[in-house]
């Protein structure tokens, strides 16, 4: 614990700074310049020029649209209070696994056998401190996977890039005043060394980064050890996401940044973490595989009932945001009666009847979830292969993903679907 004393002085520091949002402490500067490996500090500046070219945003129109968009329905840390429970797609699945929900036995067991989405997700709080406000600009625009051991990732919303800048310019609002940790002479092979030693592979992934020694992930039975290994992010990205003085920080106190933050404070001098700080940003990263979505398969010639693909599919997911408004406790889903900035749709995939009313579209008309688009697809298809693209980078600007911001259906759903639809959608 030779840190202490340093770590005591940036707890200081940064609980009597919460005035200071000087431009200039946070960006939109370029990266701390990095001397150690010329090939990634390119790629440090070419990150550094598109953040120039950013807009600043407006704070206080960002915070309207952390309303508008009901971020609080899965975030923490938004500056908002939380969204009531019976609207908050978290912390209501954390009350039912924590059985602190008032239901029968049987409901609550049955519950929780099926319950694996949005039980955690990262706080937002003191964003500005850890994230850069481009990254995080451009991450509202296009969303990716960052935490491998997350089923959910951040939906793809109808975010506009001016809307973007400013919610980014919003959560980045304040930031704590730290010393500033030049990485000039850390050791970036020391900094791997470390990074081993120390057991950070044990929560985080690190793809791309040859030659790390495989660590089996910490068995999740605890909450706080099932949080802490869910929420790690997979640390290829952190380059993108912090500057590398904030890393350093980081790496060295955790809490001091982020009170209540999943990831526990490592025993660790403040070169050490400078070392690992320089790792993170200078090794050297293998291009992401170009990940593909799975082939589609050809209509089923066996009967597929209303029944089943209900079972397999509508039931699972889709009602939970697509349903009557007075299913759990509800009202009908941000599918149904709008949520999360979008529109009602009035699309309710819990009934047959439901299904066949359809959507509302744009222009306020009703259309058939069945219509089939230039290409000969049913919407309802379309959204289904969305999803599978935009897990797999390529986003359709044309068609958003469904379901939202959830693991997408595997190729045999789909092909259910499909065929239900050839088949002329028998009850
Ligand atoms: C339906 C739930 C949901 C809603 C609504 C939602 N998010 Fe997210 N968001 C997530 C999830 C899940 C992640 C984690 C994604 C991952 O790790 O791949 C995430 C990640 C993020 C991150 C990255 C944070 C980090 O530490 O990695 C930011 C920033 C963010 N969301 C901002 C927002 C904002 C701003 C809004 C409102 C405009 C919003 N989110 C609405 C679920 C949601
Ligand atoms: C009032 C409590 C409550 C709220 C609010 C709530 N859920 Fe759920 N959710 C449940 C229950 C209960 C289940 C399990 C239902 C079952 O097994 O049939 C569930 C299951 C799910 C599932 C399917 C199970 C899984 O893990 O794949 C998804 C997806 C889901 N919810 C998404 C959401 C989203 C998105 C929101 C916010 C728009 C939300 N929920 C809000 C209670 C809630
Ligand atoms: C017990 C699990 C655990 C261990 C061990 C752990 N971390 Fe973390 N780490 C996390 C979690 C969870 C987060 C996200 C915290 C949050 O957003 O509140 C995180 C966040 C980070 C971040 C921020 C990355 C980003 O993109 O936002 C860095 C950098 C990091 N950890 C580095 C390390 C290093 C280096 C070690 C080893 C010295 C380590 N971690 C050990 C769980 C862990
Ligand atoms: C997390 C919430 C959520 C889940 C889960 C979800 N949806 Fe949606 N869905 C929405 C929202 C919000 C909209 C409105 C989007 C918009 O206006 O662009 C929507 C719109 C749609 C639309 C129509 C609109 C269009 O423009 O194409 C279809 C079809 C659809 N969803 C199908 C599904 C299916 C099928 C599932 C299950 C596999 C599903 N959704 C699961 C939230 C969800």
């Amino acid at each position: 614990m030779r840190a202490r004393p340093l770590l005591a002085a940036l707890v200081a520091l940064a609980s009597g700074a919460a005035a200071c949002t000087s431009e200039d402490a946070r960006g939109p500067e370029p990266a701390a310049p990095l001397s150690a490996g010329g090939g990634l500090a390119a790629a440090a500046a070419g990150a550094a020029s598109a953040v120039a070219a950013a807009p600043a945003g407006d704070p206080a129109q960002g915070q309207r649209l952390v309303a508008e968009y009901q971020c609080n329905r899965c975030h923490d840390g938004t500056g908002q209070a939380p969204a009531p429970r019976d609207a908050h797609c978290v912390q209501c699945h954390q009350d039912i696994a924590a059985g602190r929900f008032q239901a029968p036995a049987a409901a609550m067991k049955r519950w929780n056998e099926n319950l694996v989405q949005l039980r955690d997700v990262p706080s937002l709080a003191a964003a500005g401190d850890r994230l850069r406000r481009d990254w995080i600009r451009g991450f509202l625009l296009s969303p990716h996977d960052l935490r491998p051991r997350l089923h959910a990732t951040m939906p793809r919303l109808a975010i506009g890039p001016e809307q973007a800048s400013d919610i980014a310019a919003y959560l980045t609002r304040d930031r704590g005043e730290r010393p500033r940790e030049p990485l000039e002479n850390a050791s970036a092979a020391r900094g791997r060394e470390l990074y081993e030693a120390k057991g950070c592979g044990t929560c985080h992934a690190f793809t791309g980064a040859a030659g790390l020694t495989a660590v089996a992930p910490v068995k999740a039975m605890e909450k706080e050890t099932r949080a802490a290994v869910a929420l790690a992010p997979d640390l290829r990205h952190a380059r993108d996401r912090m500057e590398p003085a904030d890393l350093v920080a980081w790496v060295l106190d955790p809490g001091a940044i982020k009170p209540g933050t999943p990831m526990p404070q490592v025993p660790m001098s403040p070169a050490e973490a400078r070392d690992i700080a320089a790792f993170l940003v200078t090794a050297q990263l293998s291009p992401r595989a170009p990940a593909s979505a799975p082939a589609r398969l050809p209509p089923l010639s066996r009967r597929v009932t209303y029944d089943e693909v209900d079972r397999r599919v509508f039931r699972g997911t889709c009602r939970h945001c697509h349903s009557e408004p007075d299913y759990a406790l509800g009202d009908g889903g941000p599918g149904n009666t709008g949520g999360f900035g979008f529109k009602p749709r009035g699309l309710n995939l819990a009934t047959y009847e439901g299904i066949a009313a359809g959507y509302v579209d744009d222009q306020g008309e009703r259309r058939s979830v069945f219509s089939r688009g230039p290409d000969g697809v049913p919407r309802l298809v379309a959204a289904l292969l969305a999803r599978q693209a935009e897990e797999a980078d390529r986003a359709d600007p044309a068609v958003r993903g469904m379901p939202l911001g959830l693991p997408a259906l595997g190729p045999e759903e789909i092909q259910l679907v499909e065929s239900w639809i050839a088949q002329g959608r028998p009850q």
